[in-house]
């Protein structure tokens, strides 16, 4: 019997303990020992659910219980979680998280703690929800060198360009709807702004390039500056628009970035749709591999969460597997890219002349309908993204939000 003590009981919590109760029998079945529910410790009042009895208050007391093997901790947030991480390791117990937050600020640290103490700490749920990635990436593609990582990797900014895209909702609608789902963060600055897909990109990298859980200087753009009109385009052009977390492998190091980027349509990232979240891998050996699947929401996270404690219940002592040699983390700008704007002015030579001067080369783009009679949009030959990027900051004409455009 493995014991289990779980911290925070709100979706993903609340979801972890649903599957342990509900799906009792299959895991006992499957482990060939039973999962068992110990203790639960929430501050909110739960005493109306058919596992009160489960309930405490008292972190601390949890901890101590010489009878729990894994914490699982779905509190969110860097502290108390990491304290109450540290202290559940230095009492010899495993740790499972889904947090994100918690991984890449004090990962390192929590790492060596549990390989100091001979104990296993597993984070599959904090990256691409129910997908399975951080344990195939360690693991069944160990075989190779990743040569790159392309992700969704945040459902509720996927779910508002979806609606956004579909012409059912505002960018506020769509937020509110992701909310309410159980998609968005607490405070959903972290969805919109990129900060979320930023920390599970920099986890992936870790994993692929052996890079340290930093994601301090990562350029991070989000979707806040994008609107229906740049899907609008996108559509015009057979492309859509999905906010892109990268990471790839190039002469001298790695580069990793999340910025919104405009996709073809046979792109393997392009149908990805709603809260679903996808990550292609490309590795020397096995060439490309897509994961797809629930990126957010209580049962998808909650299914990842148990698969670790299973694999820990099954294999309590297994060592970790190392990350590969790391790579050094390069400039995210350095690459070649092209870039898409839309130009919120009319298509007047004087406009024109204006773009060819600053942009030689790019390609004009104008839509037909009223909607779009003071607009045109621009696709930049392709250049160094720094400077590409720095010329916007020059340009006099007012534009809108700057995409990478995916080639070809
Ligand atoms: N807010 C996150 C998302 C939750 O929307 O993807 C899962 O990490």
């Amino acid at each position: 019997m493995a014991r289990i003590g779980l911290l925070g009981h709100g979706v993903v919590g609340g979801g972890v303990a649903e599957i342990l109760l509900k799906n009792a029998e299959l895991l006992k079945g499957r482990v060939g020992q039973g999962l068992e529910l110990a203790a639960i410790c929430d501050l909110r009042d739960f005493s109306a659910l058919p596992y009160a009895s489960l309930f405490t208050k008292d972190a601390q007391a949890l901890l101590a219980r010489p009878d729990i093997d894994i914490v699982v901790e779905c509190m969110g947030g860097v502290e108390p979680a990491r304290s109450f991480v540290l202290r559940a390791i230095d009492s010899g117990k495993h740790v499972v998280t889904s947090n994100k937050a918690l991984v890449v600020a004090a990962g390192e640290e929590i790492i060596q703690k549990a390989a100091e103490k001979g104990v296993r700490f597993l984070y599959e749920a904090s990256t691409g929800g129910g997908i399975p990635v951080i344990g195939p990436l360690r693991q069944n593609l160990a075989a190779n060198h990743i040569g790159s990582i392309a992700g969704i990797l945040n459902g509720t900014t996927n779910y508002i360009l979806t609606r956004m895209r579909d012409g059912g909702a505002s960018f506020a609608a769509a937020l509110e709807e992701a909310q309410q789902k159980g998609y968005a963060e607490q405070d959903p600055a972290a969805d919109v702004e990129g900060d979320d897909a930023r920390r599970k990109i920099c986890i992936l990298c870790h994993v692929a390039f052996g890079s340290p859980l930093s994601d301090e200087g990562m350029f991070t753009e989000g979707i806040t500056l994008l609107e229906k009109q740049d899907m609008l385009y996108a559509r015009e052009l057979g492309r859509s628009v999905k906010l892109i977390a990268l990471g790839e492998r190039v002469e001298g190091g790695f580069r990793a970035s999340v910025a919104p980027a405009m996709l073809p349509g046979d792109h393997p990232l392009a149908g990805v749709s709603d809260v679903f979240n996808a990550v292609l891998v490309n590795g020397d050996m096995v060439g490309d591999v897509l994961f797809y699947g629930r990126g957010a929401g209580q049962l998808p996270t909650a299914s990842a969460i148990v698969g670790d404690i299973v694999d820990i219940a099954l294999h309590p002592s297994d060592r970790a597997i190392e990350p590969p040699a790391p790579l050094r983390c390069l400039d995210a700008l350095s690459g070649q890219v092209r870039l898409f704007s839309r130009v919120l002015c009319p298509l007047t030579p004087g406009a024109q002349q204006e773009v060819e001067g600053l942009f030689p080369g790019a390609r004009l783009v104008t839509v037909e309908g009223e909607a779009f009679a003071e607009e045109f949009a621009l696709i930049t030959e392709e250049g160094v993204e720094s400077e590409l990027r720095a010329r916007f900051e020059r340009f006099d004409l007012p534009h809108g939000a700057v995409i990478r455009y995916i080639s070809p």
